[in-house]
């Protein structure tokens, strides 16, 4: 290896142990050298500037100014710098809060001499690369993949695989909580079916601990996800199609654990296993997630192709929004890979779609009426509202999502903003809401 390809490394940690064992950890390393180390966010910064590394090892916990503002400046002031953030588990904001400051990646403390090392040459590499183009053309990266030793690390800069699959996964994401993640993607489930029909429709509850999904449709049974990851390796059609609950409408739920603690039964190789075996046997897959940037949560935005990122009017969803925007950035999520989505829209009152628009700085793929009473009414009934009130403007605009999301090249083109003052198109088929409604 030529003296260029060293990859020269620089750890900043206040804990001198700490400073020590990655040293050691290091030592034999062919090809890395630990250029320096420092004991705080100041020393950091003029350390890095001075040494110019390539990669900085970094704690986020210190006193004084803490990893995460020390990596936004070191990785704004010295160009090509990578840096890799590490904290201790249980602590989900710093991950999405270090993706902001620029972070390539997060380990999880206390993570082995392997994890460590495949991060710092990643990192590295990915450093090398041009932004975008080449990174998109990258074959996956070992971490993406179930089995493999890397499951404390999180790569926000990992690029997605490429798309082998059948299914397509559209998993909603809420800006805040309360914008009506959870109402939507239900009734959006239920539109789909109608839209598409003949279509296998599967609607996964993400929030494992605080599922809302079987109270929005009043399914109750006792089998949930913990019952696939208790059986992880048997995920065949048959056992996945009876561990799944039947929505009287023909959709298929995968229900949350019924309780908050079971949550953590749930693994992300788990998660991961579940959503190849989801993907094989249904065409769209649903996921309604928490608002949060948990690693479960991200497993499952990772693995989506569609993110519906769900905004209302309103100031503090509008922030989020554009956040979610930078994150996913830093995820090397594709542009159009998030479409944004406003709920409990109403032209008469609150911002208009045009000043969200132009504070986001995204468009907006489509808009969802408020309409406090109906929607209030269907969830304290357990019904969809795409159901009940079929004709109501917010069922045809949820209708109207579900069509623009399956739409097909050849078809009216999908990713037309579909705010706008035009009376919305009537939904010609109503088959099956009608059975429904005459039962
Ligand atoms: N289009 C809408 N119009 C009026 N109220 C809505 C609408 N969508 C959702 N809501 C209300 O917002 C609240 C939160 O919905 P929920 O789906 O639980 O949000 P989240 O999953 O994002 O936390 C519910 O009380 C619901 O009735
Ligand atoms: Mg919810």
């Amino acid at each position: 290896m030529s003296e260029q390809d060293i990859i020269r490394v620089m750890i900043v940690d206040d804990i001198t142990e700490t400073r020590e064992n990655l040293k050691k950890l290091l030592l034999f390393e062919r090809g890395v050298e630990v250029v320096g180390a420092a004991a705080s966010g100041e020393e950091g910064i003029a350390l890095g500037k001075q040494l110019r590394p390539d990669v900085v090892l970094m704690d986020i916990n210190m006193p004084g100014i803490d990893g995460i503002s020390a990596g936004e400046i070191l990785t704004r002031e010295v160009p090509g710098l990578q840096i890799i953030m590490m904290s201790v588990q249980g602590e989900a904001d710093y991950l999405r809060r270090s993706m902001l400051a620029g972070a390539r990646e997060f380990l999880i403390k206390p993570f082995s001499a392997d994890e460590l090392i495949t991060s710092i040459r990643r990192v590295y590499e990915l450093g090398r690369q041009p932004p975008l183009a080449a990174v998109a053309s990258r074959p996956a990266s070992p971490g993406s993949h179930p089995g493999t030793p890397y499951a404390n690390t999180i790569h926000p800069a990992t690029p997605q695989p490429p798309p082998t699959r059948t299914g397509r996964i559209i998993a909603a994401f809420g800006a805040k909580g309360g914008v009506g993640t959870s109402t939507l993607i239900a009734n959006l489930a239920i539109a789909l079916q109608e839209v598409r029909k003949g279509t296998r429709i599967a609607l996964l509850d993400g929030d494992f601990q605080f599922g809302d999904i079987g109270v929005l449709l009043n399914l109750n049974r006792a089998r949930s996800i913990i019952d696939l990851c208790e059986h992880i390796d048997e995920l065949d059609a048959q056992f996945i199609a009876d561990v799944m609950t039947n929505h009287p409408s023909g959709l298929k739920v995968l229900l949350a654990p019924p309780s908050p603690e079971m949550a953590d039964l749930i693994t992300i190789e788990h998660l991961k296993s579940i959503l190849a075996a989801l993907r094989d046997h249904f065409d769209y897959v649903l996921i309604d997630t928490p608002t949060s940037f948990g690693e479960s949560t991200l497993t499952l935005l990772d693995g989506a192709d569609i993110v519906l990122l769900i905004t209302t009017p309103e100031i503090p969803a509008i922030k989020n929004a554009t956040l979610f925007f930078d994150v996913s950035e830093q995820l090397k999520y594709d542009e159009e890979k998030v479409l944004l989505l406003l709920n409990k829209y109403d032209p008469r009152t609150g911002i208009t779609a045009e000043a969200i628009r132009a504070s986001i700085k995204h468009p907006i793929f489509a808009a969802v009426s408020r309409e406090d009473r109906i929607v209030n009414t269907a969830i304290n009934q357990g019904l969809p509202f795409v159901l009940t009130q079929p004709r109501s403007q917010v069922s045809l605009d949820v209708v109207q999502l579900a069509k623009m999301l399956v739409a097909v090249p050849g078809d009216e083109p999908a990713l037309t903003p579909a705010v706008s003052t035009a009376a919305p198109q009537p939904v010609k088929k109503r088959s099956l809401f009608g059975k429904l409604l005459n039962r």
